[in-house]
C-alpha cells in the first residue's frame, strides 16, 4: 500500500512515526506493509520521510499514478478541498482528518467517492483517537441512536478545568493552552466552537443520516463563562463543561454546542484536561462513552492508520442511513432545556419572589436556587436559580422579562443544563 501524503504538519508526522514503528504489527494484521512513497507540504520541514520523494506541488500529488491512496492532512477548506476533489475524481482512495471540508462539503465528498467506487476515510475528523467513526458507522449501525453528546473540544475543556480545578481566569487558561501547544493559533476557532460545531455536524450526520451541514449546528463559544458561574454551578451540584448534543427527538434533530451544566458524578462531568469524550446513546446498548485524547500527532495518526487498514482489507466504505434523511434539524428556539440563570440584583426586600412570579407566568418551575444573604458590593447581589426543561423560545422571552425588572442591574446570564449526560 502505497501513501501519497499531503501535509508535513503535526498529524503527518505522527503517521510517519507511527507506520515506521509499527512496521511488523502492520504486516501482521493486514498482510502488506504500508509506506509513504511520496510527500508534498508548503515546507520541506526537517523530517525523516524515509526515502518518500517530497515535492511542493500538493495538486501534482493528488494525480500521482504511483500512490494507491492519498492522505490530506493539510486542514483549512481552499487547497485541502481541492487535493480531496482532484484525488477522488481520479478513483484514488482518500483519508482525511480535515473536519473543515466534511462538516460542509461531507454530502457531496461521500458521493463522490461512491461514484467513483472508492473509500474516503474520516476516521481523524472528529476526536482525534477516539474511534468514534467506525463506533457510529459499523459497531453500532444497526442499533438506532438517539443521542450524541460530546467533549469534542480539548481546549475549551482545558480551559474550564483549569478555571474549574486550579480557579484560573478564562483568560490565563487560554493563554496556557496556547503555551502547550492545544489551542489553534485563532483561538476563536476553539473557544468560540467553530470546531466542535464542524465535529457535531460530522457526528450527527453519521448517527442520524442528516446532511452533513455545519450552518445547521448552533454554536455558543465559551467566553462569557466566569469563575463565579464555576462556583455557583458547583453549589448547586454540577460542572461546567463545553457539550456537543445531537439528540433525534419527535420534532427533528438537535444539534448545539454550548457550555452546559452538567452534574457531578456522571461520566461526563470527570472528563477533565484536553481530554475528549463521546456519549452514544442508542435503543441497544442503552448508553456508551468513549474516552481519550482528542488530539495529538500520534493519537490523531492512529485513526488515519484505523482507516489505512480498513483500506488494506478491503472493508466496504461508509454507507449512510438513507431512510433518514427526510428529518429536519431544529432551529435552537424550539429546543427543550433547563437552564442555570445568574441574575444580578440590588439587594432589596422581594426581589427573589418577583423573579419567581416572572419564571411562573412564563410556566419555568424553579429546581434550585442559590440567593446571597448579603449584598457583596454596592448592594448588588447575585439570585441563582436552575429551572426545570422549558422551550428556548420561553426562556429567551421570561429572560428578557427578567432582564426589564429594574432590580436586576446587570446582564442576566443563562447557561443551559443537561440532566441526561452519563
Ligand atoms: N493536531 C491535532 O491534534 C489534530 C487532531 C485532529 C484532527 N486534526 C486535523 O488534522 C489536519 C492536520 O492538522 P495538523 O495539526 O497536523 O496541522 P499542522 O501541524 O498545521 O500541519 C499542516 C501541514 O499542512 C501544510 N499546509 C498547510 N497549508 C498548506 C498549503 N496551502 N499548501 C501546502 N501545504 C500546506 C503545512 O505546511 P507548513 O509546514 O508550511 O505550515 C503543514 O505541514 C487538520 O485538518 C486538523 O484539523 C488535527
Amino acid at each position: 500500500m502505497r501513501i501519497g501524503l499531503a501535509g508535513l504538519g503535526t498529524v503527518a508526522q505522527g503517521l510517519l512515526t507511527l507506520l515506521k514503528e509499527n512496521r511488523e504489527q502492520i504486516i501482521a494484521v493486514c498482510g502488506q506493509p504500508i509506506d509513504v512513497v511520496a510527500v508534498a507540504s508548503r515546507t520541506r520541514r526537517e523530517v525523516d520521510l524515509a526515502g518518500a520523494d517530497f515535492s511542493h506541488d500538493v495538486l501534482a500529488l493528488a494525480k500521482r499514478n504511483d500512490v494507491d491512496v492519498l492522505v490530506e492532512l493539510m486542514g483549512g477548506e481552499g487547497i485541502a478541498l481541492e487535493f480531496v476533489d482532484a484525488a477522488l475524481n481520479g478513483g484514488k482512495p482518500v483519508i482525511t482528518a480535515n473536519k473543515a471540508i466534511l462538516a460542509s462539503h461531507g454530502d457531496r465528498l461521500f458521493e463522490l467517492a461512491a461514484t467513483r467506487g472508492v473509500m474516503l476515510g474520516i476516521e481523524a475528523s472528529v476526536a482525534g483517537g477516539i474511534p468514534i467513526i467506525a463506533a457510529l458507522t459499523r459497531s453500532l449501525a444497526g442499533n438506532s441512536v438517539e443521542r450524541v453528546t460530546g467533549i469534542i473540544n480539548g481546549t475549551c475543556n482545558y480551559i474550564l478545568s483549569a478555571m474549574s480545578d486550579r480557579g484560573e481566569r478564562f483568560e490565563d487558561a487560554l493563554a496556557k493552552a496556547q503555551q502547550l501547544g492545544y489551542a489553534e493559533a485563532d483561538p476563536h476557532f476553539d473557544v468560540g466552537s467553530i470546531d466542535a460545531a464542524h465535529k457535531l455536524a460530522i457526528l450527527a450526520a453519521l448517527a442520524f443520516g442528516i446532511p452533513f451541514d455545519r450552518a445547521a449546528v448552533y454554536a455558543e463559544g465559551i467566553t462569557d463563562v466566569t469563575p463565579d458561574d464555576i462556583t455557583y454551578a458547583k453549589e448547586l451540584g454540577y460542572c461546567i463543561k463545553q457539550l456537543g448534543i445531537a439528540r433525534r427527538t419527535a420534532a427533528g434533530v438537535e444539534m448545539r454546542v454550548h457550555p452546559t451544566l452538567v452534574p457531578l458524578g456522571t461520566m461526563l462531568s470527570s472528563v477533565n484536561g484536553v481530554m475528549n469524550a463521546v456519549q452514544v446513546n442508542d435503543n441497544a446498548t442503552g448508553s456508551l462513552l468513549f474516552h481519550g485524547p482528542g488530539a495529538g500527532g500520534r493519537a490523531t495518526a492512529s485513526s488515519v492508520l484505523a482507516d489505512l487498514l480498513s483500506l488494506v482489507r478491503g472493508d466496504r466504505p461508509i454507507r449512510r442511513l438513507a431512510a433518514a434523511t427526510t428529518q429536519r434539524v431544529l432551529p435552537i428556539e424550539a429546543v427543550e432545556s433547563a437552564a442555570y440563570l445568574r441574575i444580578p440584583v440590588i439587594d432589596q426586600p422581594g426581589v427573589f419572589a418577583r423573579i419567581a412570579t416572572i419564571l411562573s407566568e412564563h410556566g419555568i418551575s424553579i429546581e434550585g436556587a442559590i440567593q446571597r444573604e448579603r449584598a457583596i458590593a454596592d448592594r448588588k447581589v447575585p439570585i441563582v436559580v436552575v429551572t426545570q426543561p422549558v422551550r428556548e423560545a420561553v426562556m429567551i422571552k421570561a429572560v428578557a422579562a427578567l432582564q426589564a425588572l429594574p432590580a436586576v442591574v446587570d446582564r442576566v446570564r443563562r447557561i443551559r443544563v443537561e440532566h441526561a449526560a452519563a
